[in-house]
């Protein structure tokens, strides 16, 4: 039996690898890995896909992701800013609520360590009270900055839903790179 997992951890950081999952309850990949204590080792194998970062420069990119989609997109975006960038990069991220908000300080470290042309924007589904930042599904969202995919690359990861949908309102603007998961099954897209 095995599992897959994005790794979410930058490959200059060679030492560790990063994953970012949920805990699925008799799940045994999640329910082995939560279990894990310091020392314990463990058996993996890869490293495989082809959901890395490209070279589409001038493109702007964008990332859009939901949930622990971010894992992957982490990855990259560490990568991507770790070094001067003339593109504007964009992350549109899904998630349910407040407690969902893994990350969103070293994002924000991201950004602060001068990288003006790196935006983020957090969307919840099921904000609790308090919340005052934009609420619903990423896929509005991308539908409502997109104007155009002139000039733009994308990456998709996450629910595969929303994979369906944001790259057919991309197709629907336009030709322009979009990667996805290799796992996503494009066979089933039409359905
Ligand atoms: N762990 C990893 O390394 C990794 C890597 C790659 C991909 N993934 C995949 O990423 C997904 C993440 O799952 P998750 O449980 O963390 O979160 P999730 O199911 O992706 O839910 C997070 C957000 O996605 C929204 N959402 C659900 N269905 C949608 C759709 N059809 N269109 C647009 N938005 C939708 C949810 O909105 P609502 O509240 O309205 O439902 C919620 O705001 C899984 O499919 C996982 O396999 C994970």
């Amino acid at each position: 039996m095995t599992r897959a997992y994005s790794i979410a951890s930058p490959p200059s950081q060679r030492s560790i690898l990063t994953l970012v999952f949920n805990r699925v309850d008799h799940g045994p990949g999640s329910t082995l890995l939560f279990g894990l204590k310091p020392g314990d080792q463990v058996h993996f194998k890869g490293l495989a896909g082809s959901f890395r970062l490209r070279d589409d420069v001038p493109r702007n990119l964008l990332f859009v992701s939901t949930g622990t989609g971010i894992a992957p997109i982490r990855s990259m975006l560490q990568t991507l800013l770790s070094k001067a960038t003339p593109q504007v990069v964009s992350l549109l991220w899904g998630l349910r609520a407040q407690r969902d908000l893994y990350y969103q300080e070293g994002l924000h470290e991201l950004v602060a360590a001068r990288h003006p042309m790196f935006h983020s924007t957090i969307t919840l589904s099921r904000p609790d009270p308090g919340w005052t930042g934009p609420t619903g599904r990423v896929t509005a969202l991308v539908q409502e900055r997109v104007k155009t995919v002139d000039n733009l690359a994308v990456y998709l990861c996450g629910n595969g839903g929303m994979i369906k949908d944001v790259t057919g309102f991309l197709r629907s603007k336009g030709l322009c790179p979009i990667y996805r998961e290799k796992w996503y099954d494009e066979e089933n897209e039409e359905e």
